[in-house]
Formats: C-alpha cells, sequence, structure tokens
C-alpha cells in the first residue's frame, strides 16, 4: 500500500486534461491510447458544445516503482455532488491551468471542494510552447487562489511532453500513501455505470480490507445484497484480478440491474460486518422539472422507451408519466439543475430523433404547511390552498462568475436585476475578478448562462451549487380563457410579479387565439382574483348582409339575435384552444 498514489486532475474545458493523461498513459507505458479515444469521440460533439469536460476512463498505471491511479471529476456543474465522492476516492488532485487562458470558474469550484478535503494540491501550468502562454500572469493568478510558492508551480506542454514527467514524479512525492482505514472491507463507490451486457459496474476505492472475486456484498445505504461476478483495475480498459485491496481503484461488476441500488457516494462493506459506511453519502434530489412531451401524439411510446433506456445511466433522474389537456401524454421529469436537464433533451433529441415539447422548467418549491407537515412542490396545480400553507422557500444558488475587469459593471447591474445578492469581489489578478452571489434557483433557469456570455463578450465563465432554502412569498396563477380556467397554463409566480407575470401571457394569448364569433376574455387570476385581462374582440359576421332596404327594426331585431347567440356561446366557453397557442405560452 506504501507504494501506491490514488490523485484526479481538475481542469476546465480544453486546458489540456485529456492530452496530459495520454503522455502519462504513454511515458508509463500502460498506454492503449486507441482505445481511449474511440471511448471518448462518442460523447465529444453534445459535451463540447454545453462547455462541459470529457470524462477520463480512470487508469492505473505502473512506474518508477509506484502504482499511479487517475481517476477523473466530472466536469458538469449539476454534478457537485459526484465530484465531491471522485475527490474523496483519492490523496491528491493536479490542478492543471491553460497558460493562456488562466483559472476559470468551475476550475475554481472544484479546486476549492479539493482544498475542503484536504487534499494535496500539485499545480501545472499547460500548454507553456505556445506563444500565447502568459506564465507571469496566470502564475499570479495560481499563487493567488493557493498560497503556493511560484517554484511549486510544474510548467508543462502535454502536447510535446515537455515536463509531464515532473508531474508523474511530483505525483509520486507528494501525494500521501493511503491508509487503512479497517481491517474489514469498506470500499466507497465514487462512480457507476450501466453496461448493456454487464449491468451495473460500480468504480470503487478500497478503504478497507479485500474484496475478492465471488464475493457477496452489502450495499449500506440501500441495504442491497450482491455477489462481486468480476473486479479489475483500469488500464484504461477494464482487466479482471483477483482481488482488490485496501488503498486500491477498480471496477466491480454487480450483477445488478438497477443503478439506483449502487448509488455513487454508498459504502460497500461484507453482508455481516459491522462496519460502518464511510462518510459523505447523499441520496441527491432533482431541483429543477420539467414537463417533456412528444410533439407528435403517436411518439408517445418512442419517448417512453427512449427515456427508460436513459435512466439506466442516469440515476439522478426522476420522471413519471403526465397528462394534459393541451399538450397530451408526456413525462413530468426532475433534474439535478438545468444542464442535466439539457443534455438530457439533446440526447432525446440527437440519440433516439425525438420531437419535443418541453415546457418551462420550474424548481422544487419547499412548503411548510400549517399542520407542520413539509411537501415539496413542483408542478403549479399541486399547489394547496393557500390558507394550508404557513410559508414557502425556494432553493437558492451560490453563483461565482469570473470575469475581466472591464464588464464587472454590467454583469453586476445584471445579476441585480435577476434577484442576486452580492456576497463577495476578489481579484484574482489585477484584470480578472470573481464576482459571488447568492441567487434564486429560478431565476437562473432560463437564458442566465447565455446573457452572463453574451454581456461579456464571452470572457465570463460561472459555476453555481446549491446554496440553501430561503422564504419566497409564491402565488398560484391561473390564466382563464372565456372565464374558464386552462389548467395547462397554470403557473407559480412572485406575488409581487403577478400582474406583470400575468399580463405577459395574457398579451402572448391574445397574439395567438384566433378570434370567434363572440368576444374572449383572457385574465390571469391569483386566489379568485383577477390581476390581469385583455379582450380578443369579436369576428362579426355580417347578419344583415341579406337585408335590402331600410327596415330598422328587422335589422336590430337580428342584431339582437346574433349578439345573444355569442353571449350563450361564450357562455358555454366552447373555445378550442389550438396547440400552436399553447406552445407559444409553455413553450421555454
Ligand atoms: P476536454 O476533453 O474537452 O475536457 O478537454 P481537455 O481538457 O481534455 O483538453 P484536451 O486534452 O482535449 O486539449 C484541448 C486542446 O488543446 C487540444 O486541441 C489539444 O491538442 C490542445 N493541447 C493540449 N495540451 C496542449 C499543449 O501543451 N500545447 C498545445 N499547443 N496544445 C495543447
Amino acid at each position: 500500500m506504501a507504494n501506491i498514489r490514488n490523485f484526479c486532475i481538475i481542469a476546465h474545458i480544453d486546458h489540456g486534461k485529456s492530452t496530459l493523461a495520454d503522455r502519462m498513459l504513454e511515458i508509463t507505458g500502460t498506454v492503449d491510447k486507441r482505445k481511449m479515444k474511440n471511448q471518448l469521440l462518442d460523447q465529444m460533439e453534445l459535451e463540447r458544445e454545453r462547455g462541459i469536460t470529457i470524462k477520463l476512463q480512470p487508469a492505473r498505471m505502473e512506474w518508477d516503482g509506484f502504482i499511479l491511479n487517475l481517476i477523473d471529476t466530472p466536469g458538469h456543474v449539476d454534478f457537485t455532488y459526484e465530484v465531491s465522492r471522485s475527490l474523496a476516492a483519492v490523496e491528491s488532485a493536479v490542478l492543471l491551468v491553460d497558460a493562456t487562458q488562466g483559472v476559470e470558474a468551475q476550475t475554481l469550484a472544484n479546486l476549492y471542494l479539493a482544498v475542503e478535503q484536504n487534499l494535496e494540491i500539485i499545480p501545472v501550468m499547460n500548454k507553456i510552447d505556445l506563444p500565447a502562454a502568459n506564465v507571469e500572469k496566470v502564475s499570479q493568478e495560481i499563487i493567488n487562489l493557493l498560497g503556493c510558492n511560484k517554484e511549486d508551480i510544474l510548467l508543462i506542454s502535454a502536447k510535446t511532453g515537455q515536463g509531464v514527467t515532473e508531474v508523474l514524479k511530483a505525483i509520486c512525492q507528494k501525494t500521501p500513501a493511503p491508509i487503512e482505514e479497517n481491517k474489514e472491507l469498506q470500499a466507497l463507490i465514487f462512480d457507476s455505470n450501466y453496461d448493456e451486457y454487464k449491468g451495473v459496474v460500480i468504480y470503487i476505492r478500497v478503504f478497507g480490507g479485500q474484496i475478492n472475486k465471488g464475493d457477496r456484498i452489502k450495499f449500506c445505504a440501500t441495504g442491497e445484497i450482491s455477489e462481486v461476478l468480476d473486479l479489475g483495475y483500469f488500464k484504461p480498459h477494464w482487466v479482471s484480478a483477483k482481488e482488490l485491496n485496501s488503498g486500491e481503484i477498480g471496477y466491480l461488476v454487480t450483477g445488478l440491474k438497477d443503478l439506483e441500488k449502487a448509488q455513487v457516494g454508498d459504502t460497500i462493506i461484507s453482508p455481516k460486518s459491522q462496519v460502518k459506511p464511510l462518510p459523505g453519502y447523499k441520496k441527491v434530489k432533482p431541483m429543477v422539472y420539467a414537463g417533456i412531451f412528444p410533439q407528435e401524439g403517436n411518439d408517445y411510446h418512442k419517448l417512453r422507451e427512449a427515456i427508460l433506456k436513459l435512466k439506466l445511466s442516469d440515476a439522478s433522474l426522476e420522471f413519471e408519466p403526465t397528462n394534459s389537456s393541451a399538450l397530451g401524454f408526456g413525462f413530468r421529469c426532475g433534474f439535478l439543475g438545468l444542464l442535466h436537464l439539457e443534455i438530457f433533451q439533446e440526447r432525446l433529441k440527437r440519440e433516439f430523433d425525438l420531437s419535443l415539447v418541453v415546457t418551462t422548467p420550474t424548481v422544487a418549491y419547499k412548503l411548510h404547511l400549517r399542520n407542520k407537515s413539509e411537501m415539496i412542490l413542483t408542478t403549479p396545480t399541486e399547489m394547496p390552498d393557500p390558507s394550508h400553507i404557513d410559508y414557502i422557500e425556494e432553493p437558492y444558488m451560490s453563483i461565482e462568475v469570473l470575469t475581466p475587469q472591464e464588464y464587472l459593471g454590467s454583469l453586476m447591474s445584471y445579476i441585480t436585476e435577476k434577484n442576486g445578492s452580492h456576497k463577495d469581489t476578489k481579484y484574482l489578478n489585477e484584470n480578472r475578478v470573481i464576482l459571488s452571489y447568492a441567487i434564486p434557483l429560478s431565476s437562473i433557469l432560463v437564458d442566465f448562462y447565455d446573457n452572463i456570455k453574451s454581456i461579456s463578450s464571452g470572457y465570463a465563465s460561472l459555476n453555481y451549487e446549491f446554496f440553501d432554502y430561503r422564504r419566497c412569498e409564491l402565488v398560484r396563477m391561473d390564466i382563464l380563457v372565456a372565464e374558464h380556467p386552462v389548467e395547462a397554463l397554470t403557473s407559480l409566480v412572485y406575488k409581487n410579479r403577478a400582474h406583470h407575470v400575468g399580463k405577459s401571457i395574457i398579451k402572448k394569448l391574445k397574439d395567438v387565439l384566433p378570434r370567434a364569433q363572440f368576444a374572449i376574455k383572457l385574465q390571469a387570476a391569483v386566489g379568485g382574483k383577477i390581476v390581469a385581462a385583455e379582450k380578443i374582440s369579436a369576428m362579426r359576421k355580417d347578419v344583415t348582409a341579406k337585408l335590402y332596404g331600410g327596415d330598422v327594426t328587422r335589422k336590430r331585431k337580428l342584431l339582437e339575435k346574433q349578439k345573444k347567440g355569442k353571449k350563450r356561446m361564450a357562455q358555454q366557453g366552447k373555445i378550442d384552444i389550438p396547440q400552436e397557442a399553447y406552445l407559444a405560452v409553455l413553450k421555454r
């Protein structure tokens, strides 16, 4: 165990993580480079577009008398918990920064997590071969962040291989060897995936004891018991081994079919053992909800199949069937965050060729009821009567925006306008600033990231993380068409914004609803009180067209009759709302 070194790499997209890992695999003679590249290629396009780093396959390398285990942190802001579990599986982190770009917001967040967990941080600056490399400036950023010495920062080119051997040496020297926490089996699940043929495969770090092929194991959180069908190392492809020992990292084929039974962060032990689970396990809960419907009604089954398939490899996704008078049959889905939602929706479209209608996402509100119970509200129509509610809380995020100084003013006013409250401003160097805010999750759900990007001409980077629940004044707003509530258009809004939001929904409806023979009232109501109203005037059919001459009484009679008919029609509320009209209001 004394010669094992477990480490990870923290880096922003494109800063050279995969290139560095490739060089390490080459230098240590582990290589199976071609295979690795092929695996990565599949996911590349979508993740790149969204600024998500591609997750490396873990790798075990033998070099200079050491066993080096490299694992990766998921480069996706919604997966902070998973990142924290990956960091818990290692003793050190290589902080990899591009010498032409400097530190970015997401790197920062992961770095803080690593520091919190007492990992040894090994600062490395990459791409020093490029003419645009600004070693001085970027060194200063790293020094300001870590409080390290300039000589501690390793200067490398992952592309040419310059300096990479020194990185390996530093990892061997600086990373503490694992300590055996326990004599009995105790292993942390830091990642998991679903293999079509093998079922659930978990990636583990053994903290105590030993685990062998054929052993029976217990998952502490779920109580599930299963057998070790196979286990082994990452080379980086799976290579079977007889056992995994304390301090080691490897994969384990569980035979389970359901990812939820083997959760990231859970501990595996022997079924009869009294050993305590490792700290840090948490059941992650969705924060963002949206309705997903097929554009074509007869694609419902195809959508269902697709969601079930994606769910196999995505334990944090929640979904349940739903049915809307406007959009037909579909699913109400819960996600960890907005990027999770976006990726999911894109995968449905690209991998399953589905045309979808995705409703405006809402956040998970926490309702404290007068009878002292709590409920999580994710669907507007499930909002209980206000008399039952004591108070409501909404999720708040902690965000960090890293930006060149020149955009500071405009970014600050934009974030303030979105109800952000300022926490801190820190200078990374003389012209790069880290802004920290607390902001309601609902404020950043739609277009926030795009706006941050466009205000800063693309230079700012954003990171967000769940912070806490805070009180808010929330009301249910109903939309009435011809005095009939339209369920699909019910929404949750801040009390002081109800008039404004109601007005904008109604205006939109007015633009898209076809006119009828009679006038149509459009209203937004909160608790039975109308907060905004509009009217679509009647399309007047000339019922008097056939009359010649000047019989005024006859003419008046016909008009009266028409008026009565219209009134009756309006009372019956026979308004067919075409799907396009719903979509215009509901769609993001
Ligand atoms: P993701 O896989 O998207 O997370 O990015 P990454 O951090 O793994 O970056 P990757 O290794 O794919 O490198 C991004 C780009 O930078 C590629 O085009 C590399 O060829 C290039 N690159 C990486 N390291 C160096 C370097 O030291 N010098 C130069 N000139 N280019 C480099």
